[in-house]
C-alpha cells in the first residue's frame, strides 16, 4: 500500500531519520519534521518537505498533521539521563498530547507511536528492578517509575484514548536499545568484555533498520484499536547462552520458551504475528565475537 501522506516526527533524530529512508523507499509521501532548525540550501536533508516544529506548541503540532493521513512519531527525549525529570516527562507527554489532538481533529487514519521498553519497568528504574518474566513481552505487567518509562506510559494512555474517541488505529512500538552501524562497537564492547555484565533488558537490543522495517508495516497494516509491540533483535547482545545467562545473574526471573539458545531477552512474537515482521540485522553484522568492529564495517 504505497502512496500515504506520512508525516514523521523526531525525523533528524535515530529513529525518525531512518524511518524517513525507509518510508520513501516504501513508495510513500513523506513529510519531515523535529524542532531542529532546517536548513535553507538545498541538501540532503531537504530530500522530503521539512517543517521545523516545537511540538509541545500546540499550534505546531496541529500545523504539520494537517492533510497527513498517517503519523509516525519518533520526537521527544529518548532517556532520561541527560535533561531533568521534568522536561522528559513534560516534553514527551505534552508533545504526544498535542499530536493525538490533532490527529483526532485531521481525521487522521492511523498513529504510530514510538513507545518503549521502558513501559515495562526495566532500563531506567532508580531502584533495583528486574523484569518478572524472560524474554519479557506484552503480557509484562506496566511497571515503569522513572520520568521517562512513564511518559511513555502515558503516551500509550494517550493512543488508546484517540482510538476510543475517533476512527483512528493506533500502534505504540516498544523498541528495546536501538543501534546503529556506527554505534555497535562503542555501545557494545563492554558487554563482551565482561560477559556476566547486565543490561537495561535482558541483553536485548535492535538494529535501526530493522526498527525502520517494523515502523513501515505498521504504517501500511491497519491493525484494529491500539496495539502495543515489542520490538527487539532475534538474537542478544555476544549471543550469550541467555538460559544460562538468566541462571547466573537472575536465577529468580523464570525463563520461557526460546527460539533459539542466543535468543533475545526480549520476545517480538506479536510484532511478527501482526505484521508479519522478522528483524533480519545483528551485531554480528558488524562486530566480530570479541565486539571488535569487522573490517568492512569500519567507520
Ligand atoms: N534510542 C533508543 O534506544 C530508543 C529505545 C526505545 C525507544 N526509543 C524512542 O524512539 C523515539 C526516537 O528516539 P531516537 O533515539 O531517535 O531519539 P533522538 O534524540 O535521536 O531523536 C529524537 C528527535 O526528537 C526531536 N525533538 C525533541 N523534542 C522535540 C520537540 N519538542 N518537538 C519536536 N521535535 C523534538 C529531537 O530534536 C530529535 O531529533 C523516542 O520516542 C524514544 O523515546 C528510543
Amino acid at each position: 500500500m504505497a502512496g500515504l501522506k506520512v508525516l514523521v516526527t523526531g525525523a533528524r533524530g535515530k529513529v525518525g531519520r531512518a524511518a524517513v529512508a525507509a518510508l520513501v523507499a516504501a513508495g510513500h509521501e513523506v513529510r519531515a519534521t523535529d524542532v531542529l532548525r532546517p536548513v535553507y540550501d538545498a541538501d540532503e536533508s531537504n530530500a522530503v518537505p521539512y517543517v521545523q516544529a516545537d511540538l509541545t506548541n500546540g499550534a505546531d503540532a496541529f500545523a504539520v498533521t494537517r492533510g497527513m493521513d498517517v503519523l509516525v512519531h519518533a520526537a521527544g527525549i529518548p532517556e532520561p539521563s541527560k535533561n531533568t525529570p521534568h522536561a522528559v516527562f513534560l516534553t514527551n507527554v505534552t508533545a504526544t498530547f498535542n499530536l493525538i489532538e490533532a490527529a483526532e481533529h485531521s481525521g487522521l487514519r492511523r498513529f504510530v507511536n514510538l513507545s518503549s521498553d521502558s513501559v515495562s519497568g526495566m532500563t531506567w528504574a532508580t531502584r533495583r528492578f528486574t523484569g518478572l518474566t524472560c524474554p519479557l513481552d506484552e503480557s509484562h505487567p506496566d511497571l515503569a517509575h522513572d520520568a521517562y518509562g512513564l511518559s511513555k506510559r502515558v503516551s500509550e494512555m494517550l493512543c488508546e484514548a484517540l482510538v476510543a474517541r475517533s476512527d483512528a488505529t493506533a500502534v505504540s512500538i516498544r523498541p528495546t536499545w536501538v543501534l546503529t552501524p556506527s554505534s555497535y562497537e562503542d555501545n557494545l564492547r563492554p558487554f563482551f568484555d565482561d560477559p556476566d555484565l547486565p543490561t537495561a533488558v535482558f541483553w536485548a537490543y535492535i538494529d535501526v533498520a530493522d526498527l525502520a522495517d517494523l515502523i513501515v508495516l505498521a504504517v501500511e497494516v491497519d491493525t484494529p484499536g491500539h496495539e502495543v509491540v515489542y520490538a527487539a533483535a532475534a538474537d542478544n547482545i555476544g549471543g550469550r547462552d541467555l538460559a544460562a545467562a538468566m541462571a547466573r545473574l537472575h536465577p529468580e526471573v523464570p525463563v520461557g520458551r526460546l527460539d533459539r539458545v542466543d535468543a533475545s531477552g526480549i520476545s517480538s512474537q506479536k510484532a511478527r504475528q501482526l505484521f508479519g515482521w522478522v528483524p533480519t540485522r545483528s551485531w554480528r553484522d558488524y562486530l566480530d565475537e570479541d565486539g571488535r568492529a569487522l573490517p568492512s564495517a569500519r567507520r
